[in-house]
């Protein structure tokens, strides 16, 4: 089992702090961690990041969906398949399965489609993860936190500002994607404060790894 972690949740679930902080007591533990997020983390798919999300184009949904892929593809092969080769845990923010909510649900590509999932699993050159979290939040919540963040002088990307039915395609999809695949991904419940969601991460990851803490 590689120990490849994905965080996957709508905007505003909260996941991101807690892939920080899962990193931060991974590491004082003793473990290599890298962590990672998707789109944009090599140089080339920082230009990529900023043509699907800075808001000055809009993509059609196809090509949105093929942008996103070729993000992955440069990031598995550039970051994360050689963390992964050197023996370090890899956390990463979104992935695959964020493709399937946003993309092909959410935007409705996957409709008829079948051969997406070849592209998919092209990207991402066979490597996934053995343990997704999915921080499951309400999107009414969810956006409450977005709004919060708007206020403090966070800026939203372009799919932050997608309509609320958008997120709730997302949000559904993210639970449909549980259900089929209960035993890799687990749902966290995002609702609670911060560190009940930390405790709720790092038991998560005790169990399926056998850390001793
Ligand atoms: P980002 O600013 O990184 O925020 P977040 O903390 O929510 O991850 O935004 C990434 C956005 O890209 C987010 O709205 C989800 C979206 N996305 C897709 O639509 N498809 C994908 O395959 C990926 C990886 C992300």
């Amino acid at each position: 089992m590689n120990r490849f972690i994905t965080f996957e949740g709508v905007d505003g679930c909260g996941k991101s702090t807690q892939l920080r902080r899962a990193a931060a007591w991974l590491r004082d533990l003793g473990h290599d961690v890298v962590t990672t997020f998707e789109p944009g983390d090599t140089p080339l798919g920082r230009e990529i990041r900023t043509l699907l999300l800075a808001g000055e184009f809009v993509p059609l949904p196809e090509t949105e969906l093929l942008l996103f892929l070729a993000d992955r593809a440069q990031h598995v092969r550039e970051v994360i398949r050689p963390a992964l080769a050197s023996d370090a845990w890899v956390l990463c923010d979104r992935y695959s399965d964020s493709t399937l909510a946003y993309q092909l649900a959410a935007r409705k590509l996957g409709e008829g489609a079948a051969n997406l999932s070849q592209m998919l699993r092209f990207a991402e050159c066979g490597v996934s993860s053995s343990l997704t979290l999915w921080f499951d939040v309400a999107v009414d919540e969810a956006m409450r936190r977005m709004n919060k963040r708007a206020e403090s002088g966070e800026k939203a990307t372009r799919l932050d500002d997608e309509a609320a039915s958008f997120h709730q395609r997302v949000s559904v999809a993210f639970k449909q994607q549980y259900h089929d695949e209960s035993q890799r991904i687990v749902r966290i419940d995002a609702e609670q404060g911060m560190d009940d969601v930390e405790a709720q991460v790092a038991n998560i990851l005790k169990q399926r790894f056998g850390l001793a803490v």
